[in-house]
C-alpha cells in the first residue's frame, strides 16, 4: 500500500471532464458485498490508478492471503483521508459512455443529512442484496432510504452468485421477493442482475457461469440510466428576491434555479397567481449599448414588466405552463437538528428559495432511526432523526416537488431564529390546489337576487344551511344523513342528501379517487351544497372528504351557513363494519388510494359537532343530530 501513497491518482480524479457525469450511491447490508463491487467496478472499467491493483496484489501475497477486493477501496479511503489525492472528496471510475462517481456513504446518518440538504444528491443507486443469505431487514431498509429520497434509477445487483452456484432458481426467488418488497414502496427497479462481484460475473463482462441470464451486467444497466437533465433543461424557475424602484421602474430581482427566460415570455407569480409579460432583462454590469434578451439557470437578473403588478420577495416566478404546485399542505422527508423535538402541533418557520411562511406540524407518518433506519411511530421527532411528516400552512404556498426541481423542492425549517432543519417536498397523497382557485373566465358581474335569505327562512320556518358530514368509508355518514333527512322532513324540513356515491354517478362521473379529483369533487359539491342552502334547503353532504384544505374551501362557499360534522369512528371500526366489502378488495391491493389505507384521511381539528358512531347506536347519534338542527336551523 505504501507504494502507492504519493502517486497523483489522475484516474480517479476528474477534472474539467467534458464528459456526461452521473452521481451514484451503493447501499445494502454491510457485509453483502459492497468495497468488492466496488473495487471490481474500478478494475473492470479500467478506471484504476497505475500499479493500484498490482500493489494491493503484491502485499496480499506477501502475507500470504487471497486477493481481496476490499483493500482496493480501503487504500484509496485512506489516500482520501490523508488528502493525498487532488480530489479528496469523491472518486471517479468511467465507461465509454461516460463518467460517474460514488457517493460515499460513511454512515447513513451523514448520507441521509447530505442528501436532505442538498449537500450531495444521487442520481442512480446499485442496491446489494447477497445471493445466499438473500433479503435481510437491512436491505429492506436501504430500499426504503431510496424511496425516502425519491431515487428512481435503482439497479439490484444480486450478489455472491458463485456461492449459490450460479444457481438461476435462487435467483428468481430473490428477484421475485425484491421486486414485490420495492414496488410495494413505490420503488420500481430497472434491473435485477445477478453477479459475483469478487469473481467478476456480469460487473463490466457478461458471465459465462450464468448462460441462463441475457439482461445487462452492473456496467451496461448503469450506462442506459439517463444523464441527469441540467438546470438549463428543466422548467422555468426565478424566486423573487426583491423589488427595487428606480426612477419609474420596478425592477424583480432574483437568481434564475432552473430553465431559461426570454424577453417577452409571459410568466406567472406564485402564489399570487398573476400572469404578465417580460418587457425587459437587466444585468449588472450594464452592458453599454447591448440589451439582455435572454438569460439561464445560474445567472442573477433584473426583470421589467409590461404591467404593474404587486409583486414581494418570496414569490415564484415560472412560465405558465409546468407551473409550480399551490398548496397549504404537503408531505415533506425531514432531518431534524433542532435542540428541541419536533413535535406535532408545533409552528415552524420555513424558508423556501427565497420564500418565509409559517408551518405547522400536522401529523408524523414515520421516524426513520438513522443508526440503522429502523421505523417507529413516535410522536415527536428528536434531533438527527429522519421523519416522513405532513405539514400544513394558513395560506397557499408555491413549491415544487424534490425530484422534479430539487432547489425549489427543498427547505429548511427555522426554530426560535436558528436553523432546526432540512427538508425535501413531495407531494405524494396531496393534490396541486391552484386549479381549484384559479378563474378562468373574466368579463362576469354577480347578479343580486330579490329573495332574502331572512325571507325564505321565514316562509320555510328554519334557516338553509349545509351540514358537512366527513368520515371514513364505513363511518355511516350516508346512513346518518338519510336517517335524518327522513326525521327533518317529517317535523317539516325542506331538507336533501348529497350523497358521495351518488353525485358520482351523475355530476361528479368524470372524477377518480386521485388527490386532484378528490379536491374537484369536494370543490364541485361544496358550491353546489352552497346553492342548495341558499335557495333556503337544509342541505346534508356525505362525502368522505379526507382533505382539510377541501373541506376548508366548502367552507368558504358556504359563507356562514357550513356547518362541519365529524362522523367518528376509526379504521379499525369502520374495516369490522365494511358494508360494501370495500376494505377487504382495499388491503388485498384491489382499490388504490383508499382512505384510510392507501390514502390519507385528515380529520377535522375544529369541528362544529362530533357525531361517535363507534360509541352510539344509528338512533342515539340521529337524536344528536337532531337536537344540533333544532337550536341552530329553526326559525324563531
Ligand atoms: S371523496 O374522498 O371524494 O370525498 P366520496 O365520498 O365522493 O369520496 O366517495 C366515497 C365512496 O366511494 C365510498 O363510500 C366508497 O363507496 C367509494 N369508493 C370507491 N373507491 C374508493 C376509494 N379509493 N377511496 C374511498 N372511497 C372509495
Amino acid at each position: 500500500m505504501d507504494q502507492s501513497k504519493n502517486q497523483v491518482t489522475a484516474p480517479i480524479t476528474r477534472q474539467q471532464s467534458h464528459r456526461d457525469l452521473l452521481r451514484i450511491v451503493i447501499v445494502g447490508h454491510v457485509d453483502h458485498g459492497k468495497s468488492t463491487l466496488v473495487g471490481r467496478l474500478f478494475h473492470d472499467t479500467g478506471s484504476l490508478p497505475e500499479g493500484k491493483f498490482e500493489a494491493i496484489k503484491a502485499m496480499c501475497e506477501k502475507r500470504g492471503m487471497p486477493f481481496e477486493w476490499a483493500f482496493l477501496m480501503d487504500s484509496m479511503q485512506a489516500e482520501r483521508d490523508q488528502g493525498i489525492t487532488i480530489d479528496t472528496s469523491q472518486i471517479w471510475f468511467h465507461t465509454e459512455k461516460r463518467d460517474y462517481t460514488i457517493i460515499d456513504a460513511p454512515g447513513h446518518k451523514e448520507f441521509l443529512k447530505n442528501m436532505v440538504t442538498g449537500a450531495a444528491q444521487s442520481d442512480a443507486a446499485v442496491l446489494i442484496v447477497d445471493a445466499d443469505e438473500g433479503i435481510q431487514e437491512q436491505s429492506r431498509r436501504h430500499g426504503y432510504l431510496l424511496h425516502l429520497l425519491g431515487v428512481r434509477n435503482v439497479a439490484v445487483a444480486v450478489n455472491k452468485m458463485d456461492l449459490v452456484k450460479y444457481d438461476q432458481g435462487r435467483f428468481d426467488e430473490i428477484e421475485r421477493d425484491i421486486r414485490s418488497y420495492l414496488e410495494s414502496i413505490g420503488v420500481s427497479p430497472s434491473f435485477v442482475i445477478p453477479v459475483s462481484a469478487r469473481e467478476g460475473d456480469n460487473i463490466a463482462k457478461p458471465s459465462d457461469n450464468m448462460p441462463w441470464y441475457l439482461g445487462p451486467t452492473i456496467v451496461q444497466s448503469l450506462d442506459t440510466f439517463p444523464t441527469p437533465v441540467s438546470p438549463i433543461h428543466l422548467p422555468f424557475r426565478m424566486p423573487v428576491q426583491d423589488v427595487y424602484k428606480f426612477d419609474q421602474r420596478r425592477i424583480i430581482v432574483g437568481r434564475i434555479e432552473s430553465g431559461r427566460l426570454s424577453v417577452g415570455d409571459t410568466v406567472l407569480f406564485s402564489p399570487s397567481n398573476k400572469t404578465v409579460t417580460v418587457k425587459s432583462l437587466e444585468s449588472w454590469p450594464e452592458v453599454k449599448g447591448k440589451a439582455k434578451t435572454h438569460a439561464v439557470a445560474g445567472e442573477s437578473v433584473g426583470l421589467t414588466l409590461d404591467e404593474q403588478i404587486f409583486a414581494e420577495r418570496g414569490e415564484l416566478i415560472s412560465g405558465t405552463g409546468n407551473s409550480p404546485i399551490e398548496t397549504d399542505v404537503f408531505r415533506a422527508r425531514i432531518f431534524w437538528l433542532g435542540r428541541e423535538p419536533l413535535k406535532i402541533g408545533a409552528r415552524y418557520k420555513m424558508k423556501l428559495a427565497t420564500g418565509e411562511a409559517n408551518v405547522e406540524v400536522q401529523s408524523i407518518e414515520q421516524i426513520i432511526d438513522t443508526t440503522d433506519l429502523s421505523h417507529s411511530g413516535a410522536t415527536q421527532v428528536e434531533r438527527n432523526q429522519v421523519a416522513e411528516v405532513v405539514m400544513r400552512s394558513r395560506r397557499l404556498l408555491a413549491l415544487d416537488e424534490f425530484t422534479a426541481l430539487p432547489n425549489t423542492g427543498r427547505f429548511v425549517l427555522v426554530d426560535k431564529f436558528d436553523i432546526a432543519g432540512g427538508g425535501i417536498i413531495s407531494m405524494e397523497g396531496y393534490a396541486d390546489q391552484r386549479h381549484l382557485v384559479t378563474q378562468k373566465s373574466t368579463n362576469i358581474t354577480r347578479v343580486e337576487n330579490t329573495v332574502s335569505s331572512d325571507e325564505r327562512a321565514m316562509k320555510n320556518g328554519h334557516a338553509g344551511g349545509v351540514l358537512w358530514f366527513t368520515g371514513l368509508s364505513g363511518s355511516g355518514k350516508s346512513t346518518l344523513a338519510v336517517e335524518l333527512e327522513r326525521k327533518l322532513f317529517e317535523r317539516g324540513y325542506h331538507v336533501f342528501v348529497l350523497d358521495g356515491d351518488n353525485v358520482r354517478h351523475g355530476l361528479n362521473a368524470n372524477l377518480s379517487f386521485s388527490p386532484e379529483d378528490r379536491a374537484e369533487n369536494i370543490r364541485r359539491v361544496g358550491e353546489v351544497a352552497a346553492l342548495f342552502a341558499g335557495a333556503g334547503t337544509l342541505t346534508l353532504t356525505a362525502f368522505i372528504s379526507p382533505y382539510r384544505s377541501d373541506r376548508d374551501r366548502a367552507r368558504l362557499a358556504g359563507e356562514g351557513a357550513f356547518h362541519e360534522i365529524f362522523i367518528k369512528a376509526d379504521v379499525a371500526t369502520c374495516e369490522g363494519r365494511d358494508p360494501k366489502g370495500l376494505y377487504k378488495k382495499a388491503r388485498k391491493g384491489e382499490i388504490k388510494d383508499f382512505t384510510g389505507i392507501s390514502a390519507p384521511y385528515e380529520a377535522p381539528d375544529a369541528p362544529e359537532l362530533t357525531v361517535d358512531t363507534s360509541a352510539h347506536d344509528i338512533d342515539e347519534c340521529v337524536a344528536q343530530l337532531i337536537e344540533y338542527v333544532e337550536a341552530n336551523f329553526r326559525a324563531r
